[in-house]
């Protein structure tokens, strides 16, 4: 077998950051299988286009026949499955993709990966893992005094997409306990850094405030989330990729629970800096908006299991991860203007209609 890694959902904002680190840390050949939904972008990817242990597959996790291919032509050691839907204002418009993808989509990898797996021969059956990519959002919301959830907290899904993700986890853990494929689930709290589709709160933010646009917070701005900077998360994956013991989950987190005026605020604060407004600060943007339906209050991760078993711990703090994060924004004008024209997503469909 060789040492090739499957990366499913690789264009997306948490995948093109697990692929680049890779890539750059000089790492086994990966290959990257995705369908290039809205969130997905091959330019992430630029950097390492030419690098001939990287190869770009565009094509669907539930695409079986594609996925019994790539698995026999490449042989992978290992699977890292990135590939969803991942908004939950977009699941609660409409969860048939959320269901089609997350759920259905995963089931088909799952049973193509099982039917490979058994035919490997050892040392490479033992050595071959499965790694789940999942959410904190499963273990539904916390109380302002309860503790952060750990991996054995009960699930309590509450949007369609935490829904969606939960019985994906479960059929991983199921796949594990019945056919006993070796599989790792890690559940994270919310990403923030390079490369986030501007649906999600903070890139959404930092673009609205330099464009002097309003700021929407949901209802009164008081929901707490635990951010986590994303090349920390990618190292998380790595360790347990490496090190995590078989059908187990590990639950990673930032250590940095924030009500979401506070990040907003923040993010203004050093847009005021680093962009000033002329004659107006760009706290002044912000707008108080109608609540999400069913707004999870407050999500948290104990992440100690993974500190005391793989000695992970994120190495970015909040003050330094956001600043990279609006200075990135800032400075990549042509990316943002790529993803939210529409016109890449043309240029994709034209290049790749055949
Ligand atoms: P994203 O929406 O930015 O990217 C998803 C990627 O998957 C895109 O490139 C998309 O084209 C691809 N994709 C979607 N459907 C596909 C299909 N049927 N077949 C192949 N590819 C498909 O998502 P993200 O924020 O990078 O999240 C990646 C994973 O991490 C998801 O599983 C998500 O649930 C999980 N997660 C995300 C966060 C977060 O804060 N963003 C936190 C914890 C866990
Ligand atoms: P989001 O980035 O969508 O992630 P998630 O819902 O998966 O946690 O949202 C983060 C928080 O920010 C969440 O509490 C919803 C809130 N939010 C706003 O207040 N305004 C917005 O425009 C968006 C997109 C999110």
């Amino acid at each position: 077998m060789r040492q090739t890694i499957l990366v499913t959902g690789g264009a997306g904002f948490i995948g093109s950051n697990f692929i680049l680190q890779r890539m750059e840390q000089g790492r086994a050949p990966v290959v990257n299988l995705d369908k290039l939904t809205y969130a997905g972008n091959v330019r992430n990817l630029d950097r390492i286009a030419g690098d001939k242990r990287y190869e770009f597959v565009h094509g669907d996790i539930g695409d079986r026949a594609l996925v019994q291919a790539l698995l026999g032509q490449h042989q992978p050691r290992a699977i890292v499955h990135f590939a969803a839907e991942s908004h939950v204002d977009r699941s609660i418009r409409g969860p048939e993709d959320f269901i089609r993808t997350n759920v259905d989509g995963t089931l088909a990898l799952l049973e193509e990966v099982r039917a490979y797996w058994m035919d490997l021969t050892e040392p490479a059956r033992t050595d071959f893992r499965f790694l789940h990519v999942s959410t904190d959002e499963v273990y539904g919301s916390l109380g302002p005094d309860d503790p952060p959830f750990c991996e054995t907290k009960s699930y309590a899904p509450n949007s369609p997409y935490a829904a969606s993700k939960a019985a994906s986890d479960h059929l991983v853990r199921a796949y594990h306990h019945t056919y006993e494929l070796p599989t790792l689930t890690t559940n994270c709290s919310n990403n923030y850094g390079p490369f986030q589709f501007p649906e999600k709160l903070i890139p959404l933010v930092i673009l609205n405030a330099r464009d002097g646009k309003s700021l929407p917070i949901y209802g009164d701005g008081q929901n707490v989330r635990d951010w986590l900077y994303v090349q920390d998360h990618c190292e998380a994956i790595a360790a347990v990729l490496a090190q995590g013991r078989v059908g187990e989950t590990y639950n990673i987190g930032g250590w940095n629970e924030k009500r979401n005026i506070e990040i907003v605020e923040i993010i203004c604060g050093i847009l005021d800096e680093m962009a000033p407004r002329t004659g107006a600060r760009h706290r002044d943007l912000i707008t108080f908006v109608k609540d999400r339906p069913g707004h999870d209050r407050r999500y948290a991760m104990d992440a100690h299991k993974i500190e005391r078993e793989l000695g992970w711990r994120p190495k970015e703090t909040f003050e330094t991860g956001i600043r990279k994060t609006v200075r990135w924004y800032l400075d990549n004008q042509d990316w943002v203007r790529d993803v939210t024209s529409g016109s890449y997503r043309q240029w994709i469909e034209t290049h790749y209609s055949n």
